[in-house]
């Protein structure tokens, strides 16, 4: 049997969409309607309108529409099976289920949901008796208000390991399913099964339809506790074990508020710990989710990008700012690169050192926590720091060492279009580390740095013009000739400024082809040269005229060498165009000159110098 029409009618006429929806956001009566701000867009005046009798709802602002079951994906940011299962649990029905197995399954999954949350209530209670006042009041000491400590549930485990399943004994639920469910240890040799969680304060973890599936189990401060026995050290936290209903490597803390939020268009940022998730909220920052006591995995990266709906899915990942907090990032780095896709990414976030969410937001308030998330880098320059941060670049091998780790990392990428725009960028970076004078040089105009700068009293005896000429010859001749180079110097090439219109012509066309073709050699690229008109540039260029210029673009030059006597080639002109512009600018100033008058200077100039 599947689920058909008639299931869905029956389930909108029992639920009132007034009702769910009141439960989300502030409704008021109009008439026979009710109106409210659109949860759906930003409005100041209500023009969301809500139908009992019709069953659905509408904006007059954003054309927002739908029934109950979209209501509930949409605002909860939920699956339309989730929402269904939901709102069908509210109602009291049965989903018609595929087959009698099924039926025992969800059944007893049903069975496990509803003892957990029955345990729960008791936890929350337990909290608020006065017995317990110790946990109470550590919570309100630490400075978590009463209204967050009922939304997130928190509650407390007495020590008393009996109590809980008496409790839940009584109530109808079997020792199986409290050990099937995590919240009982079975006991060896017959014992009595005993309570998992005791004396410790308790947060219930919530699936994304806000489920309690599990709970992590804070210990009290020392002078709290009863004294422990032996040397034993309990740990600060304990987690559910994996149960039918909790996988911890696919769930994380917070989820459904922070569902709400990613659907509200605000950052889903994820942290380290349970009281993290609680200090952000409290604070008002609501897209905040943890993992429970295990580092991040591929699920958990996943599922946040599902959660948000816009084309640009960047979580914010926070670390502590120390050594710890740094290799913890690079794991995580490392397992993100290769599900890396369009528009999936992440971005960095690194606490000041030895602060968390939770004592920054307390020591500086939530500015402080705001601007952490504010300064996070994309994973791109995570990556880049992780290689060059603290690194001697000044030599040619740890250049090479770095450029070659960088492009390990990158080919782990799996989805060909992000690689390559993580290559390309890579080239940009490392050719401002290879060449800081080109990206830096020109900054000196300014003034401070100019002083450095020699100009040279003699200009080049050839005519300007026909300097550049030639050298962009030698610069394309030896790609020509040596295409393997490309790949270090496309960046380079790209940017280099050729006057001649054929040439910058035959330039873009190196450069796509090379582009295209990885595997390319200079026959195939003279071919190809030559079939798009360039025939005669080839035979200008790649001649002995040329190479006797500079021996690295002959095609007989040794290999190795090329690269880096090319980029000092480029180098050194590149400096000679800037001492000549130097040379200009100092000229202009003085004279304030055209190029007529220019030109009878240097006549007159010349003419003194012959004595005439
Ligand atoms: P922290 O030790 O940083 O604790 O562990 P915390 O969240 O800041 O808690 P407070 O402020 O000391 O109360 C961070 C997270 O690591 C997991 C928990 O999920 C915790 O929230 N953890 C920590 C464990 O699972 N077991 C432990 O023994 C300690
Ligand atoms: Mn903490």
């Amino acid at each position: 049997m599947s689920i058909g029409s008639n299931f869905f009618d029956e389930l909108r006429n029992r639920i009132t969409l007034s009702e769910v929806i009141s439960r989300r956001i502030k409704i008021t009566r109009a008439g026979r309607e009710y109106k409210a701000c659109c949860p759906f867009h930003n409005e100041k005046t209500p023009s969301f309108t809500i139908n009992d009798d019709k069953q659905f709802y509408h904006c007059f602002g954003c054309g927002a529409h739908g029934d109950v079951i979209k209501f509930v994906t949409e605002h909860d940011n939920i699956g339309f099976m989730d929402a269904v299962e939901m709102l069908a649990a509210e109602a009291g029905m049965k989903i018609p289920q595929q087959s009698p197995k099924a039926v025992q399954q969800a059944k007893q999954e049903n069975n496990l949901y509803d003892l957990l949350e029955e345990a729960t209530i008791l936890m929350e209670q337990c909290l608020n008796d006065p017995r317990n006042f110790d946990a109470m009041s550590y919570l309100l000491d630490r400075g978590i208000n009463r209204e967050i400590i009922k939304q997130f549930r928190i509650g407390f485990a007495p020590e008393d390991g009996q109590y809980i399943r008496k409790a839940l004994l009584q109530k109808g639920y079997s020792d199986k399913d409290m050990i099937k469910a995590g919240l009982l240890r079975p006991m060896a040799q017959g014992g009595e099964p005993y309570a998992f969680f005791r004396d410790r304060i308790i947060f219930p973890v919530p699936d994304r339809r806000g489920r309690i599936v599990a709970y992590g189990g804070r210990i009290l401060p020392e002078h709290m506790r009863p004294p422990q026995r032996g040397d034993f050290v309990p740990p600060k936290y304990i987690n559910s074990s994996e149960t039918p209903l909790f996988h911890k490597g696919r769930m994380l803390y917070g989820e459904p508020t922070a569902r709400r939020a990613a659907a509200e268009g605000r950052d889903i940022i994820l942290v380290e710990g349970y009281l993290d998730v609680i200090a952000c909220a409290q604070a008002g920052i609501k897209g905040v989710l943890a993992p429970m006591g295990t580092a991040v995995t591929e699920e958990q990266i996943i599922s946040m990008w599902q959660m948000i709906p816009s084309e640009s899915k960047i979580p914010i990942l926070c670390f502590d700012g120390d050594n710890a907090g740094r290799k913890a990032a690079i794991r995580v780095c490392n397992r993100i690169l290769p599900l890396l896709e369009p528009g999936k990414s992440v971005n960095f976030a690194f606490m000041p050192d030895g602060e968390d969410p939770d004592s920054l937001i307390k020591s500086i308030g939530v500015s402080g926590f705001r601007e952490v998330i504010k300064k996070s880098i994309p994973l791109f320059d995570f990556l880049w720091n992780t290689y060059t941060q603290g690194k001697d670049i000044n030599t040619p091998d740890m250049k090479a060492s770095i450029k070659k780790q960088l492009e390990h990392e990158i080919s782990r990428i799996s989805d060909k279009d992000v690689q390559n725009f993580y290559r390309s960028d890579l080239r940009v970076r490392v050719s401002k580390i290879f060449y800081p004078k080109r990206y830096y040089g020109y900054n000196t105009g300014g003034g401070k740095k100019t002083g450095q700068i020699s100009i040279k009293p003699q200009m080049p005896k050839i005519k300007k013009s026909q300097k550049q000429h030639l050298v962009s010859k030698i610069l394309l001749c030896t790609i020509i000739n040596h295409p393997h180079i490309f790949d270090s110097i496309e960046e380079v090439l790209l940017n280099m400024v050729i006057k001649d219109k054929k040439m910058d012509s035959l330039r873009q066309n190196i450069v796509s082809f090379l582009c295209d073709y990885n595997d390319a050699n200079r026959e195939k690229l003279i071919d190809h040269l030559e079939k798009k008109g360039f025939s005669q540039e080839i035979r200008d260029i790649c001649n002995e005229s040329v190479y006797v210029h500079a021996s690295f673009c002959s095609p007989s030059a040794d290999k190795g060498n090329i690269l880096g006597m090319w980029l000092e080639y480029w180098n050194d002109c590149n400096n000679a165009g800037l001492e000549e512009e130097i040379q200009n600018g100092w000229k202009r100033a003085y004279f304030d000159s055209n190029e007529k008058e220019e030109e009878k200077l240097k006549s007159l100039l010349s003419m003194k110098s012959r004595g005439e």
